[in-house]
């Protein structure tokens, strides 16, 4: 098939939402080892807005459409003779990108990046799943290792991936601890049998000290600065910070985000307990199996109804800019999906 018109939403300079600019774009004819995909639904990120700012390790220049993670329906492919049998022109794909550019009608991937969404998924449930579980996953498994009865803390534990922690971790019987602060939070997190705590009105490392004594096995944290220091004095013996943000100091998150992850090496230096960085893009382009197996599991446990993420609103890809805005004036909790067609 030729070349497709298609719009796209940019980044054209850093900014403000308004910065979110409508532009048509012509996608390239199908190149070998690749599927053009037309997009469904995209999830929006917390890291999306960051970007938008210039305010992230992982920036990409402007122009760019930011957005990790999409649903679709591939048009065309070329395998170059390798057809897997699930792929077929019409088919449900969900994509975690390793750099952003998801806000989009159309986009052209490489193969190994599309997983087939199960028979009968909804597609805007499926665009809440790829980022926010595949860290979950990145940050209990691979770098947490925590297990049955395990005590965790996680730090903003009713956002994006806050909500993927927690109910992965209700699912391996981990016992929880979660800072947040919206409307609401607490009996979200009590349904989840999560303790809650005030981040706003209650300094987490006292409340902890006082529950549990003896310190607990993993801290997530995505906020970085002295969170990381009083985090790590919590851990017991045999314990690991997971640190996965530094988004505690907006516009300052990229010098943030190197000192943070240093102070993350230095921590490790020292013997008793672990710390340990996640950076899922960064995973994601260094383990295709581990990406695909995992996407594969987490979009199975959606289409199950193991995993319901929350959605807090859908809106058409054309009103991204007004989808960031609320989400900074904190008008919308729960995920926030595009809908692009
Ligand atoms: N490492 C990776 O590969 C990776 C992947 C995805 C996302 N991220 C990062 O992870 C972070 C979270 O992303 P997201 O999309 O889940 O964002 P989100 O939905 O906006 O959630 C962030 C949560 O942080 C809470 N929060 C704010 N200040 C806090 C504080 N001082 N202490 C504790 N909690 C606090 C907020 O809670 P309340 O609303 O209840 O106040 C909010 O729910 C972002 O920084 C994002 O860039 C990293």
């Amino acid at each position: 098939m030729s070349a497709i018109r298609y719009r796209k939403i940019v980044v054209e300079r850093f900014g403000d939402p308004e910065a979110l600019q409508t532009v048509e774009a012509t996608l390239p004819a199908l190149q070998t080892g690749h599927a053009r995909v037309k997009v469904l639904a995209i999830g929006v990120g917390f890291t999306d807005l960051m970007a938008r700012t210039g305010d992230y390790l992982l920036q990409r220049k402007v122009p760019f459409s930011p957005g990790y993670e999409l649903v679709g329906e591939v048009v065309d492919f070329d395998t170059a003779g390798q057809n897997p049998a699930w792929l077929k022109d019409g088919v449900r794909v969900a994509v975690a990108l390793t750099k952003m550019a998801a806000y989009t009608e159309f986009i052209s991937l490489p193969l190994w990046q599309l997983v087939p969404l199960p028979e009968g998924l909804d597609p805007h449930l499926a665009a809440a799943v790829p980022l926010d579980y595949l860290t979950a996953l990145s940050v209990l498994d691979t770098h947490g290792r925590v297990g049955q009865g395990d005590a965790v803390l996680i730090q903003g534990a009713g956002g994006g991936v806050g909500q993927a922690l927690t109910r992965l971790g209700e699912l391996r019987g981990l016992r929880m601890y979660g800072t947040a602060s919206a409307d609401g939070s607490e009996e979200r997190l009590a349904r989840q049998g999560v303790t809650f705590i005030n981040y706003r009105q209650q300094d987490f490392e006292v409340e902890l000290r006082e529950r549990e004594p003896d310190g607990v096995q993993a801290v997530f944290d995505h906020i970085g600065g002295t969170n990381l220091t009083k985090g790590y004095r919590l851990l017991a013996p045999g314990g690991v910070l997971v640190s996965y943000a530094f988004s505690g100091r907006p516009g300052h998150m990229v010098a943030d985000t190197v000192r943070g992850a240093l102070r993350v090496q230095l921590m490790n230096l020292r013997p008793g307990r672990r710390a340990a960085l996640s950076m899922v893009p960064n995973e994601i382009k260094t383990d295709h199996a581990w990406y695909r197996s995992a996407l594969e599991r987490v979009l199975g446990m959606a289409h199950r109804g193991e995993i319901a993420p929350r959605i807090g609103a859908v809106l058409p890809l054309m009103k991204a800019a007004d989808a960031h805005a609320a989400l900074e004036r904190r008008e919308i909790t729960g995920k926030v999906i595009l809908a692009a067609t």
